[in-house]
């Protein structure tokens, strides 16, 4: 039977508790069991007080975000807090683990919150492009003032359990058993006689802003800069505004049409998509749970470059003593003086604490003897992208590393199998791709070899998961799933420059897009001799970026790449344009005007198809791991849920089609449409049909 809300007694207190694993979300049985108990204590005449709380790892996270966007079954969550409004005993919430958005929307129906220390409480919604839909912003600012409630809910952060008690949030933290502590509580306001003043009748915390309601336009300069393009966060503007001056429930009818618009829309089902897409990624075929990832006491990372630097700042941020090693020592100063300046830009901004930096120093073992790395559990090889080097390299490492050590490569391109061969342990090999910062972004590409042991993939997720990075597992091919599709939309990017765009009117409808930047200012922040270097070695040209990069314009690090830099801001430069013109001229390229939806269709497209091919070819999972790679480690928009999500929306058939127009202006083959976006563009299908037909 469907029972997951169940009431019991405590004398005179009942405790109502909600036991719906894993996180206890608030799906119609759950909201219809909290009707039936909160009806139950309220009309037994022999309970004084009510405590509701959860059972397993956490209070109710929030409403079940799979049931948004079906047909909802009463009672909603509103009806639950209405109930509870209207209770004349005391009503207390005991809360544990993370009760975030209608979890804590349930608990501000609540005359009380009590909360277990290490308890973490929010306001998430705004990461799934939406806004709190059950009184949540209007309650807030009642509780914590809307000082503190705005922030909360435009960042959607959780804060700490002590924060919330010092904003007025929580009445108070339980030290040992919660439910003890809560009942406790209970009897003290009854034995107090404490008054019983609902949330919505709160007013003392809105006084300030109310006399002074210009203040609120200055607390949203403050807090609402990353908004851009985004639908969320300025309902969630307008909804909290509505504390200034409209009657509660008045205002929680208008919160409601604000939320129900939301869900509907396509950044919120782009953001749901994220969510469930991320979970997925870490989903893993043929590793079950049965397959336990080894121990990892220690790191050794080869190479202390930009990316060695990086990726051992993440092992030491969490703790694991990190050996990190280079060729000489001058290289080694000058990849350990990078580390402590990064950490002292931390301390500088508040993050770190001197202490911390400190502790974090101490666990970096840096040598330029290889022997170092014979303790290493794991050893991350960051060197120059070179095969041979990285060949060799590794035959010197097999000999050093200790038996079971996982053997991981941090190639952007390279064939992981080939590096694998030269070592007697291939089972122990696998790719370990980090994206530049590596101490900073999210995503891990995991690539695993064809003779990669399960063992030795699950410990790479574990680590992946433990340096709080974002892990998707990707096969191996030239460039893996980003790499892959960002060389295809590179080389549109190109074309377009020679057809009639400038650097700044491609950048500028990527950035429009929601993209942090586009491909040329990225490649100027990257350096264009990197991407120069490496075509010179396969032998192939790119005209613009390699004429830029013949006439020492490497980007930010000459102050000259595609623009011109005054510190990090790039200016477009008319040198750059001639250059452009010219390189037209030199080609017998007409140049015309491009517009900005030509330049999104000709990048991204590419991408899509190149994405579909990545898919029949099993390099990917599913077109999720892929969206989740993007946002990730690329910038694409969240809102717009990944490039084959995005596919999606706009239609498979109409992406199709215009590849083969362009295939067919172009006489570029690579613009043929891939066989499975052909399929399902003939089916009228979609990635996601193809992902559910996959996992069924
Ligand atoms: N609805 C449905 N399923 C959910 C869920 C939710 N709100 N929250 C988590 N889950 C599922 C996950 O999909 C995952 O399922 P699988 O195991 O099948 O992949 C499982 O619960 C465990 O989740 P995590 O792997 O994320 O576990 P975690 O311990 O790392 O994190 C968490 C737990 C912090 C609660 C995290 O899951 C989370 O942030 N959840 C979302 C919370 C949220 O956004 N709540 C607001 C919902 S909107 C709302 O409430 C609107 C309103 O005003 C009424």
């Amino acid at each position: 039977m469907d029972n997951p809300v169940s009431l019991r007694r405590d004398g005179n207190v009942a405790i109502i508790t909600v036991d719906n694993p894993p996180v206890n979300a608030l799906r119609h049985g759950v909201r219809k069991g909290l009707f039936e108990c909160f009806t139950q204590a309220r009309d037994d005449a022999s309970v004084e007080a009510i405590v509701v709380t959860g059972a397993g790892r956490t209070f109710v996270a929030g409403a079940d975000i799979t049931e948004f966007g079906k047909p909802s079954q009463p009672p909603g969550l509103m009806d639950v807090i209405s109930l509870i409004d209207d209770i004349s005993k005391p009503t207390i919430a005991a809360v544990h683990g993370t009760p975030l958005g209608g979890g804590l929307e349930l608990t501000m129906g609540c005359h009380f919150r009590v909360a277990a220390a290490g308890t973490r409480l929010g306001l998430p919604e705004i990461k799934l492009g939406l806004i709190p839909g059950a009184g949540g912003t209007q309650r807030l600012p009642r509780l914590v003032g809307v000082e503190k409630a705005l922030p909360m809910i435009l960042s959607g952060d959780p804060i700490p359990a002590k924060d919330a008690l010092a904003a007025g949030l929580v009445d108070e933290i339980v030290e040992g058993d919660l439910v003890t502590g809560a009942v406790a509580f209970a009897r003290k306001v009854l034995a107090e006689k404490r008054p019983l003043t609902r949330v919505k009748d709160r007013e003392e915390k809105l006084k300030n802003i109310r006399a002074n309601p210009q203040k609120f336009d200055e607390i949203v300069a403050q807090h609402a800069k990353k908004t851009r393009g985004l639908h969320a966060p300025a309902a969630a503007i307008e909804a909290i505004r509505m504390t200034l001056d409209t009657p509660i429930d008045e205002a929680q009818k208008k919160e409601r049409e604000l939320f129900l618009k939301l869900v509907v829309g396509d950044q919120s089902k782009a953001q749901r998509h994220i969510f469930f897409a991320e979970r997925e990624a870490a989903k893993v075929p043929g590793i079950g749970k049965d397959v336990a990832p080894r121990e990892i006491k220690r790191a050794a990372v080869i190479g202390a470059g930009t990316m060695g630097g990086g990726i051992s700042m993440n092992f030491a941020n969490v703790g694991i003593p990190v050996t990190i090693i280079e060729n000489d020592e001058a290289a080694l100063k000058r990849g350990m003086a990078t580390i402590e300046k990064n950490y002292q830009m931390s301390v500088q901004r508040g993050s770190l604490t001197p202490e911390n930096m400190g502790k974090r120093l101490a666990l970096f073992n840096p040598t330029t003897d290889l022997n170092a790395l014979k303790d290493a559990d794991i050893v991350i090889e960051a060197v120059f992208e070179n095969m041979p080097v990285k060949k060799e390299l590794f035959g010197k490492i097999e000999k050093i590393a200790k038996k079971g050590a996982v053997l991981a490569t941090n190639t952007s391109y390279l064939n992981v199998d080939e590096i694998a061969q030269v070592t007697s342990r291939v089972p122990d090999v696998l790719g370990m791709h980090f994206f530049s910062p590596a101490n900073v972004m999210k995503l891990l590409e995991i690539v695993r070899g064809k003779d990669t042991a399960p063992d030795v993939l699950a410990t790479a997720m574990a680590v992946g998961r433990k340096i709080n990075k974002v892990p998707v597992v990707v096969g191996v091919c030239h460039g893996f799933v980003g790499n892959r599709m960002l060389s295809a939309r590179g080389i549109e990017a190109e074309k377009l420059l020679l057809e009639g765009a400038l650097p700044q009117d491609v950048d500028g409808a990527l950035t429009e897009f929601g993209f942090p930047m586009g491909p040329f200012a990225m490649s100027d922040l990257a350096g264009i001799d990197v991407g120069w270097r490496s075509r010179k070695e396969r032998g192939v040209r790119a005209e613009i970026a390699d004429t830029l990069a013949e006439a020492g314009r490497f980007g930010q690090k000459t102050g000259k790449g595609f623009y011109l830099y005054e510190g990090r801001s790039p200016r477009p430069d008319p040198e750059v344009e001639k250059l452009i013109v010219d390189a037209s001229v030199r080609l017998g390229v007409t140049r015309r005007n491009v517009s900005k939806e030509e330049i999104i269709e000709r990048l991204i497209y590419p991408m899509v198809n190149e994405g579909a091919r990545i898919l029949e070819e099993g390099i990917a999972t599913r077109p999720g791991d892929i969206d989740v790679v993007w946002l990730y480690g690329y910038g694409f928009p969240a809102w717009r849920g990944g490039p084959m999500h995005w596919a999606d929306t706009v239609g498979l058939k109409k992406i199709r089609d215009r590849l083969r127009q362009l295939a067919r202006e172009s006489g570029d083959k690579r613009h043929e449409p891939a066989a499975l976006l052909n399929k399902l563009a003939d089916e009228g299908g979609t990635f996601a049909d193809y992902a559910r037909q996959k996992a069924a």
